[in-house]
């Protein structure tokens, strides 16, 4: 059993440890909750043994170290820390001492956000922003003024009236989350490493050596308060200070209200918390401020916190929890995202019980191993992350994470190609994971062209068992549809009647209609013109793949990887010679395909025509390699249309693109039609 004195000392070199990988590395290993845990436990030691108190202690300090690399700046007017509260109870507590103290005058408290990024001291002198720096060690910051100078939101100089001789505007740089998952996807890529959460990223970004770097992060920022203010005429509301920063055109945000009683403060913490996922950035509770800066002014400090502000937190939003093994689920399209089985936890109201990660790399960048302790993440409706390992902790039991190489769903082979981070299952045709979409690309109207085989009937299909594969397609009774769908007798027939019909098609749109992997329409023309049958499509190598036009290595490792699949093989050999697909050959020495104007170009159709059907156009233009697409881009090479006031006239116009009319579409295909 530890004594006080031993107990103390470790909370206390525990907690120097971590505060330097929180503040110094922007790295914490140990999520902020267990920080906090250990302050409470120790502020709760010290108090019971004052003896044992000691001015340097974590519970004494503001937190915040400044690194090496920047030059200093003195504030001039110290950056405290807030308070933690996490329940009503200390709430309660907070306002009758604030009443106390104030003679029980009546109070306005301004309710805001505590948003999680870091303190930031902006400095404008005539209106022109001079100086930023950090929180640092409260008393002395990082000069960052060259990094905040790119943050898009905080204005150079400051705009409208009033604007005073020398003014500190204090508030909190972060990043949104959409901006930090874009962040750590590219940093996952290139640099196999990730932030751990929004605020480490906005830390990191902000104390960046180059501000390029700093300005590619999309760091943005909220003001919540002022420092020293000379020759200015400033409100003595703290809310309207709020006001006048906004007028001047800092960022403000909109959550921020007043009240006149403790409990419509609850009132606002209730609905924060329940919104706090939509906000799109985080925030890890609200802070609640005495509104009037006389009161304010009355009230002071204590230490390094003052009396007229707390922070109430919510609930943690990380917690850690042991990974108990590692599922590999396949996705809709065959990537296989491995997942973690988590010793269950309770994050911001909800059970946890797996989190995503991601890929293979992922694993490999976090080190993880199956009974490893980790830190678990929850932001917003986003599947919850392990965030890192807590090595520490790892035990003797912990066993490695392994990828593995065959499908867990179909059997067939996983390929990993390389310079991709992500795997995925090789089993387009035969894998039950992937057959909604397999099935759905395979009907649809520029592959086989099935009509009437829609999304909703595919799933009936799938759900009643009549359709595993492609081919079961071909075998669908009559009878059964109409059970399945509802369908009457006559639209069940034409359906039937579709299927049928496509069983005559293209070599072209048929290696479109197998789904691998980068084979789009453009690429399905020159495999067909090259291969010329599918039997020797299917016997395709590597060189002869990629000395085909567009045909790069990793398409070419993807077709390679689909059609040496044996599951895949069976399937198209089951088309092919028991269903009866057959499939008009191209003829190598086709001329119409080499010298025909249209030979592989992307056309659009808008419009009605005079003499022509918009559907004969496009099955002639289809038919000498054509690709037909709906909608304007810069890939478009030319849009037929006889109307020159209809948007797709209009957008073809301004990218530039050649525009042909009915007339002009006659010649150039001989009136062949
Ligand atoms: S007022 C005297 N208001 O929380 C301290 N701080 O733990 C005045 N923070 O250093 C701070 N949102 O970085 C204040 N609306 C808000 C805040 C806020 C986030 C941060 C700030 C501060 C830390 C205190």
């Amino acid at each position: 059993m530890k004594s006080p004195i031993e107990k103390i000392i470790e909370l206390r070199k525990k907690l120097l440890y971590h505060e330097y990988l929180y503040y110094v590395q922007d790295s914490p290993e140990i999520p902020d909750i267990e920080y906090d845990q250990m302050i409470i436990e120790l502020k709760r030691l010290e108090k019971k043994y004052p003896t044992l108190s000691n001015p340097t202690s974590s519970t004494q300090l503001i937190g915040g170290k400044r690194s090496k690399i920047f030059g200093k700046i003195k504030h001039n007017m110290p950056m405290l820390s807030l308070e933690n509260i996490f329940n009503k109870t200390d709430l309660f507590i907070f306002d009758q001492k604030v009443k106390k103290k104030l003679e029980n005058e009546e109070i306005q408290y301004c309710c805001e956000l505590k948003i999680d990024g870091l303190a930031v001291n902006l400095i404008y002198y005539n209106g022109l922003l001079v100086k930023a720096a950090t929180r640092g060690d409260g008393f002395i910051g990082e000069d960052i003024t060259s990094n905040v100078r790119t943050i898009k939101s905080i204005p150079h100089s400051l705009q409208g009236n009033n604007i005073p001789m020398f003014v500190e505007i204090r508030g909190e740089a972060f990043i949104y989350q959409k901006d930090f998952e874009k962040l750590n996807e590219e940093y996952r890529t290139n640099f196999g490493k990730a932030f751990a959460n929004p605020r480490n990223a906005a830390a990191g970004s902000i104390r960046q050596l180059d501000p390029n770097v700093t300005a590619n992060r999309s760091l943005s920022f909220f003001c919540y308060g002022l420092g020293v203010v000379k020759e200015g005429n400033l409100s003595s509301s703290h809310i309207k200070n709020l006001q006048q920063l906004r007028k001047w055109g800092l960022p403000i945000s909109d959550y921020t209200k007043i009240v006149h009683d403790i409990n419509d403060a609850i009132i606002f913490y209730e609905e924060i918390k329940k919104n706090r996922y939509n906000l799109g950035f985080d925030i890890d509770g609200i802070v609640i401020k005495v509104d009037s800066e006389k009161m304010k002014n009355h009230l002071g400090y204590i230490t390094k916190v003052p009396r007229w502000a707390v922070a109430f937190k919510f609930p943690a939003q990380e917690k850690s929890t042991c990974i108990k093994e590692v599922k590999f689920q396949v996705g809709r399209t065959g990537v296989i995202t491995p997942v973690a089985i988590l010793q269950p936890i309770k994050l911001g109201g909800v059970n946890i019980k797996s989190a995503t990660l991601h890929n293979a790399k992922e694993i490999e960048r976090l080190q993880l191993h199956i009974d490893d302790v980790v830190v678990i993440r929850r932001a917003g409706d986003v599947i919850p992350q392990v965030m890192n390992v807590i090595t520490s902790k790892r035990s003797k039991n912990s066993r490695k994470i392994i990828f593995p190489q065959n499908c867990p769903v179909c059997n067939s082979h996983i390929e990993r190609i390389k310079g991709e981070i992500i795997s995925r299952c090789t089993g387009g045709l035969a894998c039950n994971a992937q057959k909604n979409n397999t099935i759905k690309h395979f009907v649809s109207s520029k592959a086989m062209n099935i009509r009437g085989v829609g999304t909703k009937i595919i799933h009936k299909l799938i759900k009643k068992g009549y359709v595993k594969t492609i081919a079961d397609l071909f075998l669908i009774d009559k009878r059964n549809l109409i059970k399945i769908d509802g369908l009457a007798f006559r639209a069940a027939q034409n359906i039937i009647n579709a299927i049928n019909k496509s069983k005559n098609t293209t070599l072209q749109r048929f290696i479109f209609a197998l789904g691998i992997r980068e084979v789009g329409e453009i690429n399905a023309i020159e495999l067909a013109n090259h291969f010329v049958n599918i039997e020797n499509f299917m016997l395709a190598d590597f060189n002869s793949l990629i000395k085909i036009k567009n045909i790069g290595y990793k398409t070419a490792k993807h077709i390679l990887n689909f059609i040496k699949e044996k599951n895949n093989k069976k399937i198209i050999y089951q088309l092919i010679n028991e269903v009866g697909i057959c499939l008009s050959e191209i003829k190598s020495n086709d001329d119409k395909k080499q010298n025909n104007y249209f030979y592989g170009k992307i056309v659009v159709i808008s419009g009605s025509f005079l003499n022509l059907k918009q559907s004969i156009i496009k099955s002639r233009l289809e038919s000498i390699g054509v690709i037909i697409k709906n909608h304007i881009s810069k890939e478009t090479d030319f849009l037929i249309s006889n109307k020159s006031n209809t948007n797709k006239y209009i957008k073809a116009q301004k990218l530039g693109i050649k525009i042909i009319n009915e007339n002009a579409i006659i010649k150039l295909l001989k009136n062949k039609f």
